[in-house]
């Protein structure tokens, strides 16, 4: 291991652009849990399997049923950001990192500091009212009961891509340019399983792809770095 973030070090070093592309496994040192390790979310027993419950049929067929899920399982407003989400943050400020594209919705990259942070899923920050687009908080929707409804009487709907929903244009096409626009790139925190995202790693030209990851991914072969282990503990002992 001390090889590899030795190597790591010297990648980031010589780096002027980088560019962070992660999954749930970054907010899992922060006490939130990701979806595919054996303690992951989709692991866990439920009468309906919460890929399901996470689609855009189920919201609105079992809204009900899909806002208890999503207020026990989704909305983790307490977590902080932890080790890699301030380096990352610290990173940018200095000029060294020019963007994270995330597949996370829980906001810690904004709440440690980063500023530009595409995030591909969206956020469970930003909730609309169907009928006249009102925004609400997060907490609105964690402190509502049964369906949480607008002012004017509409139904809310978090602004997270379910399964079944489209990506935002905007966000993918800024997250597109930032990736193949950096001279290297490191993906982390994510099984890689995930399309369209995890095809973006493919926009990626520059001289370095690093993947720091606990488990092995599909992508390892393609890699120029591969680092199986914690990412908060690895970013936070780089400089
Ligand atoms: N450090 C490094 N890697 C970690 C850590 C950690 N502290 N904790 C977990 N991991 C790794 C796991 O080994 C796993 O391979 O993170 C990966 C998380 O994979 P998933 O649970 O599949 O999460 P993700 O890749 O983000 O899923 C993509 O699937 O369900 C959808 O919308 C959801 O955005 C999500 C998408
Ligand atoms: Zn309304």
């Amino acid at each position: 291991m001390e090889q590899l973030t030795e190597k790591l070090q010297g990648i980031l070093s010589k780096s002027k652009s980088i560019v962070f592309f992660g999954g749930a496994g970054v907010s899992t040192e922060s006490g939130i849990p990701d979806f595919r390790s054996a303690d992951g979310l989709y692991n866990q027993k439920y009468d309906v399997p919460p890929e399901t419950m996470l689609s855009h049929e189920y919201f609105f067929s079992h809204t009900e049923e899909f806002y208890r899920f999503y207020r026990d399982k989704m909305l983790c407003l307490d977590k902080k950001p932890n080790a890699a989400h301030k380096k990352l943050a610290k990173w940018e400020a200095a000029g060294r990192l020019t963007a994270v594209v995330t597949q996370n919705i829980d906001g810690l990259h904004q709440a440690a500091g980063s500023k530009t942070v595409y995030e591909l899923h969206g956020s469970v920050h930003r909730n609309y009212c169907r009928s006249c687009h009102k925004s609400y908080d997060a907490e609105y929707i964690l402190n509502s009961d049964g369906v949480p409804r607008c002012s004017c009487g509409g139904l809310i709907k978090p602004d997270v891509v379910l399964y079944g929903e489209q990506l935002d244009d905007y966000t993918v096409t800024k997250a597109l340019e930032a990736i193949s626009a950096c001279d290297t790139l490191i993906v982390a925190g994510t099984s890689l399983t995930v399309y369209p995202a995890a095809g973006f790693i493919s926009y990626f030209g520059g001289q370095n792809l690093v993947l720091i990851n606990r488990d092995p991914t599909p992508f390892d072969g393609r890699a120029d770095l591969v680092i199986h282990g914690k990412v908060g503990e690895i970013l936070g002992s780089m400089v």
